[in-house]
């Protein structure tokens, strides 16, 4: 591995290591909640349509699981979970939380700039949301996670959107964390190029992040959920969202 990049690599690990379980702050307001429950539903309803029918568990990769927001409602479906992240201590929390789950079977240390190991067989869908946001290799991390994918997989995932506001307050304004980011046509040519194809992608958010921290009442909730609609509607479902939501197929 070549310097420059293991060096990156600890760094987003020794940061995420550092946030552990107050991460969970960041979902504890109801505007948050409710955002929360917008992006699992978008995994749990793909995983319900793919399990009708089947008498088999639903194979699921869900990828940088932090404190298992999204593993959580995963294992309310029919599935067999793996589970990775790139910091230990996720890994920690998750195996503990979980701990005599039938469902999960791996909960792992894995960097997905590397391929996923190949003894953990192939998957039908695989969740990666807000993971691949830190790596200028995130191309590879596509890659990676197309191989690893059963033939007509669904892969559902997050990007931020370089023309968001969010953008522009976290990296140059704040400079937190490095990150990357594109614009929808960059997003869409990278996934073709990696092999995917049914791409849908819609967006959500264009207001900062510490709106929806604020809104912690039904009323402010309310308001701040209408004032995206009308801007959905004014501008379309990708123009200035923060994050992408992409759904697409191997
Ligand atoms: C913003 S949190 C998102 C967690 C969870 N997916 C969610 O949406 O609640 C990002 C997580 O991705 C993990 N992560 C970052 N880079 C990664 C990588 N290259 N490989 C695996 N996990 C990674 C971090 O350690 C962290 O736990």
């Amino acid at each position: 591995m070549e310097d420059s990049k293991k060096t990156s690599t600890k760094k987003i690990a020794d940061y995420w290591n550092m946030r552990g379980e107050t991460y969970s702050r960041s979902w504890q307001s109801l505007a948050k909640k409710r955002l929360s429950l917008m992006e699992t539903d978008l995994v749990t309803n793909v995983i319900k349509n793919l399990s009708a029918g089947k008498k088999r568990p639903i194979r699921v990769l869900d990828i940088g699981i932090a404190i298992g927001r999204i593993s959580e409602q995963i294992l309310k479906c029919n599935v067999e979970l793996y589970g990775t992240d790139i910091s230990e201590t996720m890994i920690k929390i998750c195996q503990e939380k979980f701990r005599g789950n039938k469902e999960v079977k791996k909960f792992a240390l894995h960097d997905v700039h590397n391929p996923i190991p190949s003894g953990w067989g192939t998957f039908d869908v695989v969740t990666a949301f807000r993971v691949i946001a830190y790596s200028p290799q995130w191309k590879k991390e596509l890659r990676n996670i197309f191989d690893a994918m059963r033939p007509n997989g669904t892969f559902i995932f997050t990007f931020p959107n370089r023309y968001s506001s969010h953008w522009l307050s976290t990296h140059i304004i704040r400079r937190k964390l490095d990150g990357v980011t594109a614009s929808l046509n960059e997003l869409k040519k990278a996934l073709y190029e990696a092999g995917f194809s049914h791409i849908q992608i819609t967006g959500y958010s264009r207001l900062l992040d510490s709106f929806y921290d604020w809104a912690d009442t039904k009323i402010s909730s309310d308001m701040l959920f209408s004032f995206e609609r009308l801007l959905e509607k004014l501008l379309g479902p990708t123009l200035f969202v923060r994050l992408f939501y992409i759904i697409c197929q191997k």
